[in-house]
């Protein structure tokens, strides 16, 4: 942190010193883990949690810009402050994240609402404590928006309660997949320096963190831009040296990026998860083709192969989309085929939404929605299936599970998750909060597992 950003920190716990704030998270790990970052800052500058939103002097909302639903969602929260704010007329509004990034998102909001004090984009958080500043003197909308991500001076360290931590790695894509708003909210692909990674990973293990997710829209491209020799592989061999870290997860992958070297760190590896989110968006070749993906179905079958060839019980993960535009019935029936052969632990299923600006918005022949509607449902099912059978494979065995915090629905248990990302629950013992333990599988469904420990933490 820069001295200047300090002495911003200062300046607003002077006078905002005592606040309450609410921070509402839509959309992916990325914005979760701005979201922690925000929190942070917002924590040094002396605002504390609100119990509820009513009461709070600040609330942030984190948009997310992927789906047509995020953004409705979005909409409906902020029309929902300005009833708030007639009561409580201290509350300032902040919106930021993806949605803001695109102007015309950002342009319509300011339009139809005026009760919004400040907006930001992703690339700026650290600018918080310059813009509440601002904010005290001005009427108008306080607005800053910095396209691509440059902040790298300004780097502010979430930490973490749970000992397991997210780490950006990457900002930005150079994809452009044909339907998705990405590259156009979150700009093109920078690293971070791996001597700046590892030490923000360092700087966690002393904090106890035990497990991190290492963040990217891409990570296979990490390094592409550094001026350093370096590779996604190379960082994690990196990463798994430092003594401390005990799990590392990764995500998100493209599968034309997976390279054999990658690979290998799963053969080479020990702390690497034993899990792996890999989206294949579609089983048919003529829709990959469509949405710019550059690999085939055979492609994606001949990198599980070699995956499950040097981790056979890997868990895999995926991304799926239904309806993308001229989606036939013969090419979602080779989704739904794909998806049984590979035998996903787990899946994200979205329909597939129009994003202005996209390639795929501007074709003809999108699906109809009863169309995509059905089979969504039928997707559904089918990955539910295999996922309930991958879950109940587990009853029996023992899997190292590091226990995060209480079960949400239950306060008289704790869960955690194992190597592969499954959620776990077992009898709460608060010594076992941040431990990664041995749990013997007692059983399960679609979900989540039930569990036992087995000894005493590691
Ligand atoms: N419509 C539906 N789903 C989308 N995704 C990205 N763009 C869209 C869209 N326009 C999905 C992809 C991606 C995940 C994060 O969101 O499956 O992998
Ligand atoms: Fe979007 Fe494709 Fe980039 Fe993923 S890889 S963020 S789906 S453009």
């Amino acid at each position: 942190m820069t001295d200047q950003l300090h002495e911003m920190i200062l300046r607003v716990r002077e006078t905002h010193g005592g606040e309450t704030y609410m921070v509402t998270t839509h959309g992916c790990q990325m914005n979760e883990h701005d979201s922690e970052k925000i929190i942070t800052l917002l924590e040094e500058m002396g605002y504390k949690k609100a119990d509820r939103e009513e009461d709070a002097d600040l609330s942030v909302i984190n948009t997310c810009s992927v789906r047509h639903s995020a953004e409705d969602k979005v909409i409906g929260h902020i029309g929902k402050l300005k009833h708030i704010k007639k009561k409580n007329k201290k509350l300032k509004v902040a919106v930021c994240g993806c949605m803001m990034q695109r102007k015309e998102s950002r342009d319509a909001l300011l339009e139809t609402f005026d009760h919004v004090d400040m907006v930001f984009g992703t690339n700026n958080i650290y600018r918080l404590p310059q813009l509440i500043l601002e904010n005290d003197h001005k009427d108008a909308t306080v607005v800053e928006i910095e396209d691509n991500y440059t902040n790298f001076d300004n780097r502010i360290y979430a930490g973490s309660a749970s000992n397991s931590a997210y780490v950006n790695i990457i900002f930005g894509c150079n994809n452009f997949c044909t339907y998705c708003i990405v590259p156009y909210t979150r700009g093109r692909e920078i690293s971070r320096t791996s001597e700046d990674i590892l030490e923000e990973i360092r700087g966690l293990v002393a904090d106890g963190v035990k497990e991190v997710t290492l963040l990217g829209q891409n990570v296979n491209s990490y390094g592409k831009n550094l001026p350093e020799k370096t590779s996604f592989s190379a960082l994690l061999r990196a990463v798994s040296e430092i003594e401390g870290i005990e799990r590392i997860h990764f995500t998100t992958s493209h599968p034309k990026d997976m390279s054999d070297e990658l690979i290998e760190c799963f053969r080479d590896l020990p702390k690497l998860a034993n899990y792996l989110h890999l989206p294949v968006q579609a089983g048919s070749n003529r829709v990959l083709r469509a949405m710019n993906r550059h690999y085939t179905r055979e492609d994606y079958f001949t990198l599980v192969d070699k995956i499950r060839s040097v981790r056979p019980d890997i868990a895999l993960s995926t991304d799926i989309m239904v309806g993308f535009p001229g989606e036939t019935e013969e090419d979602f029936a080779d989704t739904l085929d794909l998806v049984e052969r590979v035998g996903f632990d787990n899946a994200f299923t979205f329909l597939y939404s129009r994003r202005e600006g996209t390639k795929a918005d501007r074709m003809e022949e999108q699906v109809p929605k009863s169309v995509k509607d059905e089979r969504f449902q039928r997707l559904l099912n089918t990955v539910y299936t295999i996922q309930r059978k991958k879950y109940l494979d587990l009853v029996g065995s023992t899997q190292d599970v590091l226990f995060a915090s209480r079960s949400k629905n239950d306060d008289s248990k704790m869960s955690g998750r194992t190597s592969g990302f499954k959620l776990v629950h077992v009898p709460y013992d608060e010594k076992y909060i941040g431990k990664i333990v041995p749990v013997r599988i007692t059983g399960g469904n679609t979900f989540s597992l039930e569990g036992e420990i087995l000894d005493e933490a590691k």
